[in-house]
């Protein structure tokens, strides 16, 4: 029986996990007693994720994986399952913003690299994680969205296509699964203090104005995100699949 804060026996995948967010969720796993694997772009930051795994006391391993490769998917998953035979939870996490400017300002490779990042990645990873959680009795998958995901956001229109379409994709793939004990749930965070926020919006819109602008005068922090995260992938969580968690201190609910 795994708590949002008890993970001490289970093996965690975490893809998107060498910065922000995903760091903070593969630091998290490991602070609950799980094993962690990470994988996503950037060698030395990925390096510095494991050693603060091992910290910790846990087994990790860091492989660079870029989503938009299928194979290196394939590598990613299939070198975990070598080193701890079965993954408990795997995290959708790796995504890329894209350029914050009106839609007809977009080039067509623009759209193609950030479908490719945040919507086929996420297909891929689902793709090979299902048949390995079907194989071993089960598990729990989170995926990463947005409030963009559940709400427009101007000037981020393909960013905002493709978080709804995680979106969707996470209903649909938690009903094939439902009944083969895999659940599959998304979180849904509004602005968190990370690089890729900071890439997205420093050149347009200051931070402390999108924090004014949500209900709860504030954006949030990486850790809160994975919390959220880990209550998701726990057993405390047993009953939910196929929902779309917002985390963004009110932001969709006005
Ligand atoms: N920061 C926010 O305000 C915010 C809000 C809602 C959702 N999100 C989502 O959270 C996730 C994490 O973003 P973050 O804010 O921590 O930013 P980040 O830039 O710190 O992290 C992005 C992670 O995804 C990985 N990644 C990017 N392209 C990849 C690729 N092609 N293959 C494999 N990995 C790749 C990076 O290596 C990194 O580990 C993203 O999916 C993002 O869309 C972020």
């Amino acid at each position: 029986m795994t708590t949002p804060t008890d993970f001490k026996g289970c093996n965690v995948l975490v893809i998107g996990a060498t910065t922000g967010i995903g760091r903070a969720t593969a630091i998290a796993f490991a602070e609950a007693g799980a094993n962690v694997a990470i994988g996503g772009l950037g060698e030395a930051d990925g390096r510095a994720v494991e050693a603060e795994i091992k910290k910790r006391g846990r087994e990790a391993l860091f492989l660079e994986t870029d989503v938009r490769h299928e194979a290196q998917i394939q590598k990613l998953i299939a070198e975990t399952v070598t080193r701890w035979k079965r993954i408990h939870v795997f995290v959708n996490n790796a995504g890329t913003e894209g350029r914050f400017a009106p839609l007809q300002d977009m080039s067509a490779a623009e759209f193609d690299n950030i479908i490719a990042v945040n919507l086929r990645g996420m297909f891929l990873g689902l793709k090979h994680e299902i048949p390995h959680m079907r194989a071993h009795g089960g598990g729990a998958i989170v995926n990463m969205s947005s409030n963009a995901g559940l709400k427009a956001i101007a000037n981020i229109a393909i960013y905002t296509a493709s978080k709804h379409g995680v979106a969707g994709m996470t209903k649909a793939a938690a009903l094939e699964n439902a009944r083969h004990n895999i659940r599959i749930n998304a979180v849904a965070p509004g602005a968190v203090e990370t690089g890729l926020l900071h890439r997205m919006v420093d050149d347009h819109v200051p931070i402390p104005a999108i924090a004014e602008s949500t209900p709860m005068g504030r954006i949030s922090q990486p850790e809160e995100i994975a919390r959220t995260i880990l209550f998701l992938a726990s057993d405390a969580a047993s009953y939910m699949t196929g929902v779309i968690v917002a985390v963004d201190g009110g932001g969709v609910a006005g």
